[in-house]
């Protein structure tokens, strides 16, 4: 399962991605944290120190790597300078898997032990301001869009993205890669503009969204959320001195987070595992090519010089069955 967590700055997805990503190590499920953020916080939210979370590897800087590994021996791409970030898997190319060992991995993955389990974290590096707008060749988050896209994954494992809510997400392809995208808004009118925002982008894509309610204290601040987001708004988390713990350096057991928060976990565990039964590969391939051909024409063949609507494998479908041919 893929699932993402988005929203305005500040609003807590960086605390909620490392929280949900706890619960699930907790579970004994395998598990792969992704920091696509702008403030790149996962690490130290799993609770690393500043120098562990400096010394992570950078999935930016492995790009070359990155696509070298995943085009194989797929004729359609002739070579990892004319891989972008959208470029299709097809006939050839190697596909991810969540629990196997491989050179993505050992190159952008690090284990990170939390209470209960280890799982990898990945990180996209550090965002320059030429990272953000139109710098559509070398985006940070086209290596995890071209790992998404080339990931095999089952019902009981997990991919989690800590994601900026932005035009990056939405040019490229990434905000359609996920089962389920969880939302996380503060009950203000810059957290519930930020999910309308979002409602509007996905609505074509069969985007699935729920809102998840953060800070939220008293009636009057779940009112204000039902009212603006109605059926969207799966659960609502509070204050948590847990969470001020750990910001203190104070890491307290997993175990001992309130019991409410616990409960809002296990909420976001069973929506995101019902989602899986809509999940639908051919739709999935079919937005992947959508937008490879979009990104092609709007910069792709003239940054490579090349015709990159040629990359794409027309019989290929992504899924199990491709893993299990190969
Ligand atoms: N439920 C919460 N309880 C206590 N502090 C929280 C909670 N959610 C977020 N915070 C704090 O708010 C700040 C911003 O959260 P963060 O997860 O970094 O936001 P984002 O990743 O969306 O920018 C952090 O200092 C974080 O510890
Ligand atoms: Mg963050």
């Amino acid at each position: 399962m893929k699932i993402a967590f988005v929203g305005k700055g500040g609003s807590g997805k960086t605390t909620l991605s490392s929280l949900f990503i706890r619960h699930l190590a907790a579970t004994g499920a395998p598990v792969v944290a992704i920091d696509a953020d702008i403030n790149q916080h996962l690490g130290p939210a799993l609770g690393l120190d500043e120098a562990e979370a400096a010394t992570l590897p950078a999935m930016g800087e492995r790009l070359p790597l990155i696509k070298d590994y995943l085009r194989g021996s797929n004729p359609r791409i002739v070579s990892t300078e004319t891989m972008i970030k959208t470029t299709p898997p097809g006939e050839g190319s190697r596909l991810l898997r969540v629990r196997e060992d491989n050179p993505v991995y050992d190159a952008c993955a690090r284990p990170v032990e939390l209470d209960g389990g280890t799982v990898r974290l990945m990180v996209t590096g550090p965002f320059t301001d030429a990272d953000l707008g139109v710098a559509c060749y070398h985006s940070k988050t086209g290596a995890v869009e071209l790992c998404l896209n080339h990931l095999v994954d089952g019902p009981d494992e997990y991919v989690v993205v800590d994601m900026t809510a932005g035009s990056d997400s939405f040019a490229s392809g990434m905000f359609t890669r996920f089962d389920i995208t969880f939302l996380v808004a503060e009950p203000t009118r810059k957290g519930v503009s930020v999910y309308r925002q979002y409602k509007e982008y996905a609505r074509d894509f069969g985007v699935t969204l729920k809102v998840v309610g953060n800070k939220v204290q008293g009636d009057d601040d779940l009112a204000f959320l039902r009212a603006e987001v109605g059926d969207d708004l799966l659960v609502t988390v509070g204050h948590s001195d847990w969470v001020r713990a750990l910001e203190k350096g104070r890491p307290p057991r997993f175990e001992l987070l309130e019991d409410a928060n616990h409960r809002a976990l296990s909420r976001l565990q069973s929506a995101a595992d019902a989602t899986y039964e809509l999940r639908d590969w051919e739709r999935y391939t079919r937005q992947m090519v959508h937008f490879h051909l979009k990104n092609a024409q709007s910069w792709g063949n003239e940054r490579t010089g090349a015709d990159l609507a040629a990359q794409v494998d027309p019989s290929f479908v992504l899924g199990e069955s491709v893993v299990a041919t190969a």
